[in-house]
């Protein structure tokens, strides 16, 4: 398929480039990246810039870049920051296309250098050019007809379909290095620095449609506009996995919430929630974006989750079996044919079971046999080979045999474990070379596998849909702009109820009492046995301030629960306005679950979904998804907590009714989207009955505004 063209070309396929501050002393940035560019072949002309050289590193240095002979695709600036304009403004005059700015000094160090970042932009725009940076590393492709290490650091990674973008310079060094070491395949490389005009965001769309690149590496800090990353990354995922580190676990100043939502939501749930929910593989650490990118560059996407582990010895065989079942893989059953093969060419004292323990005395031999043996097994997806060197047997040779095991089934990924030192070199790059990633480290393969068979879940994972239901969303402006307009921070009880209902949630029928007698009457109106409720708009959690009396059975009981509660709660909150009472309807059995939404930062409205109740805090069994949560998204919430086998009902109980839950939770994604004003929300508990569903307790927090919570 033909790339379709783009202004990104400019950058990963120049045929000229010009670097303004190319500098004639080793080890500055001015003079390592001529250096990389001519050392590591760069196929077009590199043009060294410097107003006092007539050479840098032996080739022509020209005063200005309007000095230069030829047309200058690309600009690599590297002249202090207060000559970084100047040197715009003569590219753009040159026809310079695309700039990579390593220069530092901009928003990076705070409004000052905010605004001089905002100067080069609008020089860089005047003249119709693209802007990677400023403060970066710089760009690298190792594409064959073009070789182009337009970076200062000092190694060129091998070439392979992985591109890579970092927001950090320092850990665009690291990996680079590392990526050498390890025998990942970059294809394309770009440290985008404070992204000032091209983000993470146009590098995952030229990726996507371009073939050379098989996988997407990212080292994120922030996301500039994550509603557009999830649109993007949702379609790239369908075609090729990405996997990322996102820094940045812990923020500084978290807001005030009161919500149980809120207190729920920490700092980084919605980075979590949006990369699950656009099939993005999160990881932790860069070491095990390694561990990924190794796995993910070389080998098929398993066709399921059922390994089979390689050893000659137990230990590291239970390591990786273990280390699998924690992870959601599985190990897989060797069918009776598989076991006898195996038998044939090993000891009395292996183990054909699975893991496959050979013994010590297990010869590279064994391990081709044996891992045929395995691989041609149906009931096996994948298979982990691991060595740990005894006396006498060369790893190297071992890792020879993991290849030939290879061909036999080529559909199926295979990973190798090395544990010694000696010949791991040798065999790492015998490993590499038939695309087979080589660890040291037992838990390290399997976690890769695991993040395989997770992209191969998201592959087969529906699309999902975003419902639009019919609603009554004039109702809720106009109690959401009263409330504003009186200065509300929580909506009224009633005006809650209303909302919800709006929106097609059941609500439970329930009446106000001022006095004992009025609870009384309300609660015969109702049907015996009923709840009591502080009536108070200062109150928000009102068990905390004993305002709820659950299961009353009589008039009488409900006239002394009436007079205990107001009595409390005056204790409790004496300046709090108490108007009476709520008398409700008491539901019996079903499940508390809570449905809630707390507005984050940086991506807006995070639903939440979990067991619900008054120790939801405590339980703390809730999962996150970014607003819109589409009908699959709310489909994998309700089976993604761990109480999900009490909806699913045990000892005996029913089952509860979890299309209910779904239902109700896209109609709070629908709400929330469509009033940017809801700043914080709880339903708890939502109720999951066998049929149905109730909102027994709801409160909605609103400001002004786009509903972004500023941070303190
Ligand atoms: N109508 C009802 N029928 C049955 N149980 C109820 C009813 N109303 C409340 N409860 C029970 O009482 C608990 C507390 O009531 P409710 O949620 O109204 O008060 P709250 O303390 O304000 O809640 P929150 O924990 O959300 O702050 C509920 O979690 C539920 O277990
Ligand atoms: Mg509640």
């Amino acid at each position: 398929m033909s790339q379709p063209e783009s202004f990104l070309d400019a950058f990963f396929r120049p045929r000229s480039i010009a670097v303004v501050g190319a500098s004639r002393t080793p080890g500055t940035v001015g003079y390592e990246i001529v250096d990389n560019l001519l050392n590591d072949g760069f196929t077009g002309v590199v043009y060294p810039v410097n107003p006092k050289a007539v050479a840098v590193h032996s080739i022509p240095a020209y005063r200005s870049i309007a000095d230069v002979p030829g047309p200058v695709d690309m600009a690599v600036i590297a002249v202090p920051k207060d000559l970084v304009p100047a040197a715009l403004e003569a590219c753009g005059l040159k026809g310079v296309r695309a700039l990579v700015v390593i220069t530092a000094g901009f928003r990076e160090v705070g409004p000052a250098g905010r605004e001089r970042e905002q100067e080069l932009l609008s020089i860089a725009q005047r003249y119709g050019m693209r802007m990677v940076g400023p403060n970066c590393l710089g760009v690298l492709s190792t594409a064959e007809d073009v070789r182009m290490n337009a970076t200062f650091a000092p190694i060129m990674p091998p070439a392979g379909p992985i591109s890579f973008m970092s927001q950090s310079g320092a850990m665009g060094v690291t990996i680079l290095d590392y990526a050498a070491e390890y025998g990942i395949g970059i294809h394309h490389f770009v440290s985008v620095g404070n992204k000032a005009d091209i983000s993470g965001n146009d590098l995952l769309e030229y990726w996507a449609a371009e073939d050379a690149t098989r996988v997407i590496l990212m080292y994120l800090e922030n996301f500039g506009n994550p509603a557009k990353f999830t649109r993007i990354a949702r379609e790239v995922t369908r075609r090729k996995p990405i996997i990322a580190v996102k820094a940045g676990r812990t923020a500084a100043g978290a807001r005030a919430a009161s919500s149980h939502t809120g207190a729920l939501a920490g700092v980084d749930t919605a980075t979590d929630a949006l990369l699950t929910q656009c099939g993005v593989i999160r990881v932790d650490s860069v070491e095990e974006l390694f561990d990924m990118a190794m796995a993910f560059g070389q080998l098929p996407v398993p066709a399921g989750n059922r390994v089979a582990v390689v050893t000659n010895a137990g230990g590291p065989g239970i390591i990786i079996t273990d280390a699998c079942e924690s992870l959601g893989l599985s190990v897989a059953e060797l069918s009776a044919e598989t076991q006898a093969r195996l038998r044939e060419n090993l000891p009395d004292e292996a183990s054909v079971r699975n893991p496959v323990d050979m013994i010590a005395t297990a010869t590279p031999e064994s391990y081709r046999l044996a891992l045929e043996a395995v691989l041609a097994d149906p009931n096996v997806d994948a298979a982990i080979a691991a060595f740990v060197p005894p006396l006498r047997v060369r790893q190297q040779d071992v890792a020879r045999s993991i290849v030939e095991a290879r061909k036999s089934q080529p559909a199926k990924p295979m990973l190798a474990v090395l544990m010694g030192r000696a010949g791991l070199p040798e065999g790492r790059a015998d490993l590499r070379t038939a695309g087979v990633p080589g660890y040291i480290f037992p838990e390290a393969a399997a976690r890769a596998l695991a993040g395989m068979y997770r992209y191969r879940q998201w592959l087969e994972r529906p699309a999902g849909s975003i419902r639009e239901d019919e609603v009554n969303q004039g109702v809720v402006r106009r109690l959401i702009a009263e409330a504003l307009e009186a200065g509300a921070d929580y909506l009224e009880r009633d005006s809650v109820l209303a909302i919800l209902e709006a929106y097609g949630i059941t609500t439970l029928k329930s009446a106000r009492a001022a006095s004992a007698d009025e609870a009384a009457e309300a609660a015969r109106a109702l049907g015996l046995p009923v709840v009591l409720k502080i009536d108070s708009q200062d109150v928000v959690h009102k068990t905390d301030v004993g305002g709820v009396a659950l299961d009353i059975r009589s008039a009488d009981e409900v006239r002394t629960a009436f007079n205990v509660m107001v009595t409390r709660v005056r204790e409790h909150m004496p300046d709090a306005r108490i108007d009476g009472v709520i008398v409700e309807r008491f539901v019996k059995g079903g499940r508390e679950t809570i449905i809630g939404m707390s507005q984050d930062p940086s991506f807006g409205p995070v639903l939440m979904f979990g067991l619900g109740g008054i120790y939801v805090e405590a339980l703390k069994d809730v999962t996150f998804r970014v607003q819109p949560v589409s009908d699959i998204d709310a489909r994998e919430m309700v089976r993604s907590i761990r109480g999900v086998k009490l909806l699913e009902g045990m000892r005996g109980e029913a089952p509860s009714d979890m299309a209910a839950i779904e239902d109700a939770i896209q109609r709070v994604s629908q709400l929330v989207g469509a009033n940017p004003q809801i700043i914080e929300m709880d339903i708890n508990p939502f109720v999951a009955l066998e049929k149905g569903g109730i909102a027994v307790d709801a409160r909605i927090r609103v400001a002004a505004g786009d509903g972004v919570l500023r941070r303190a």
